[in-house]
Parts: C-alpha cells; sequence; structure tokens
C-alpha cells in the first residue's frame, strides 16, 4: 500500500515537472521563464500546498474516524448518543476558510496588480498579434515588419533587460493567447486591444496555443515564441525588414504563382500578391513550421498542404486550389526561394 502511493506519487510528480514528452515539450506552468510566470507560478504553488494541507487534515479526520469508530463484533444495534450543535466546531469551520479565502484573494491580487499594471521601459519591444481562424499574425509596427505563427522577441537577462509588451486584437472571434512558461493567458476579443508583456530569461522556442474555443482548428492553432539573444534578434529583424528575394532561377515559377488565386489572401512585399485574409509569405522559409505549427516546414509538407488544406486541418479557411500537378511545382519552387 505505501509502496503503491510512492509509485503514485513519483508518477504524479514527473507528470507536474515533466518537460519533455515525446516530440512534443509539455510546457508548464510551474517551469517559469518570464517575471509575469513566476508571479503566477508562485501563486499556484501556494494554492497547491494550502490545498494539499486541508485535502491532508480531512481525509485525515476522516480516516481515523472511519477507523476508530467502525463497527466491532459486539457492538450493540442501539444507536448511538447523538450529538447536536457545536458553537466552538462552526465557528472554527466557518473562521477558518474565510480566512484561507481572504489570504488567497490577497496574494491573487498583488500578483494580478503588479504584472498588469508594469509600465513598459523605453527600451521595451512592442508588438501586435493578432488572432485569426486558425492562425495568429504578429506585426511589429515600429519595425516594418508581418510575420505569422512564430513571434520573435529578444532575451530578456539581468544583463540587458527588454521586456516585449504586446497588444492582443482580433480580426474574427475570441481567441487567447497562451504560452504557460511565459505568462498567464489572455483573451483576444474582436473590437477589443488587451495587453500583456513577457521577459523571457532564456534563450528557446516555447510553444502555447490558443486557449479559447474559436472553431474547428482551435486545437491546432499553436504559437511559437523564439526567444533569441539580442545580435540573433536583430539580424533576423534585419532579414524580414528586406523585400522578397528576387531568384532569377524561378521567374517562371514566380510567374505562375502570380497567375493563381493564392495572391488574394497572401501578400509577397514587393510582389502582386498582397492579400491580408492570410498569413504574409514575404520571409516563408525563414519560418520552421506552416499550417500554425502543425506540419514542418519541409518541401514535401508544402507542397501537401498547398494541394489539399482540408486533408491536413479539415475546416481551415485555406481552400484546395485544385492546382495541376506542374503548377503546384512551380508554386512550392517560388515559395521554397522565399528566405
Ligand atoms: Cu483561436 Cu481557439
Amino acid at each position: 500500500m505505501t509502496r503503491r502511493l510512492a509509485v503514485l506519487t513519483v508518477v504524479c510528480a514527473e507528470l507536474v515537472f515533466a518537460g519533455t514528452a515525446g516530440d512534443h515539450p509539455i510546457e508548464n506552468i510551474f517551469r517559469p521563464l518570464s517575471t509575469p510566470a513566476h508571479e503566477i507560478s508562485d501563486v499556484s504553488f501556494l494554492a497547491v500546498i494550502i490545498c494539499a494541507v486541508i485535502f491532508s487534515v480531512v481525509a485525515g479526520l476522516l480516516t481515523y474516524a472511519i477507523i476508530r469508530y467502525r463497527r466491532r463484533p459486539g457492538d450493540s444495534d442501539a444507536e448511538p448518543p447523538q450529538v447536536y450543535g457545536s458553537n466552538q466546531i462552526e465557528a472554527a469551520w466557518t473562521v477558518i476558510p474565510l480566512l484561507i479565502v481572504f489570504v488567497l484573494i490577497m496574494v491573487s491580487a498583488r500578483v494580478i496588480a503588479s504584472v498588469q499594471n508594469a509600465k513598459p521601459p523605453a527600451n521595451a519591444l512592442h508588438a501586435t498579434v493578432v488572432g485569426h481562424q486558425w492562425w495568429w499574425e504578429f506585426r511589429y509596427p515600429s519595425l516594418g515588419i508581418v510575420t505569422a505563427n512564430e513571434l520573435h522577441v529578444p532575451l530578456s537577462d539581468t544583463a540587458h533587460p527588454q521586456p516585449t509588451f504586446l497588444k492582443l486584437e482580433s480580426v474574427d472571434v475570441a481567441h487567447s493567447f497562451w504560452v504557460p512558461r511565459l505568462n498567464g493567458k489572455t483573451d483576444v476579443i474582436p473590437n477589443r486591444a488587451n495587453d500583456m508583456w513577457i521577459d523571457p530569461h532564456e534563450a528557446g522556442d516555447f510553444i502555447g496555443n490558443c486557449a479559447e474555443y474559436c472553431g474547428t482548428q482551435h486545437a491546432n492553432m499553436l504559437i511559437h515564441v523564439i526567444v533569441q539573444p539580442k545580435p540573433d534578434f536583430e539580424r533576423w529583424v534585419a532579414e524580414q525588414q528586406l523585400p522578397a528575394v528576387e531568384d532569377p532561377s524561378v521567374a517562371a515559377d514566380k510567374q505562375a504563382f502570380l497567375s493563381v488565386s493564392c495572391v488574394n489572401c497572401h501578400t509577397v512585399k514587393g510582389t502582386s500578391a498582397s492579400g491580408v485574409f492570410g498569413p504574409d509569405l514575404t520571409h516563408l522559409m525563414s519560418r520552421k513550421y506552416l499550417a500554425s505549427g502543425v506540419l514542418s516546414n519541409t518541401p514535401e509538407n508544402l507542397r501537401a498542404w498547398i494541394k489539399d488544406p482540408q486533408a491536413i486541418k479539415p475546416g481551415c479557411l485555406m481552400p484546395a486550389m485544385h492546382l495541376t500537378d506542374n503548377e503546384l511545382d512551380s508554386v512550392v519552387a517560388y515559395l521554397r526561394t522565399l528566405k
């Protein structure tokens, strides 16, 4: 019994603290890497500990009562003495929970205030997150960059603190932006701008997901926050600010791309493709994933995605354009040059 309990405890602890499971890292609020996430994690720990103490006391008393006062051979069938009311006990079970709730409210209010009232420092990066069914648009108005699904931000360590402040908007329905290791959930609501901020203390790729049911492909609306040391981030910015690469070897493929309906929904800066309904493709090859984090950005996946998006994300808003194999090859060949 004790052994089984020990095994169960270890398994639960592993589930809570696991960093990775197979290919997909489990993003965990108890492994925070950003100031707001740290504060949220501390409150969560406190709540878990308080709940664990309450559970232990209640379960302990219950177990004690069940064992100590169980029916034994020779007990009479007469009703045991009945006890009605105890002012002390009733006062205790009213006042103690009130105090616990009061402590939790005060601690939570302090954290909410400190996270929400933080003012952006002068060097803060500002970006706008736009929720779409079912992908994320990331704009950096001061840098003139528009990208999708992969939010690049600078590392903010103690030597070089530089938080990123995000403005969250939606063009269609309610979404929620959640990257557990960087901050809590913030709703993304049409006709309203919400704010949040992150200051990641470690470089890396941190995964999040839309956390508000927003339709068929809600579960496949992944977020990658790519945290880079300042020089790498600046290099990324410089590359993103360039117009689309002109590769003469794909001139015919480019014409093929510009002659199909892709251009109605997608932009490639410096060409006649200027649609804004879908992700900006100007630097598509600088992204690690396609289809909002669902596919690795490989030539095979790109071809399969363009050929029939509905087979990969059923119900998504990108239609199959019924391209011929030649057209498909050309579109893929051209897109592959958009570094
Ligand atoms: Cu967007 Cu759920």
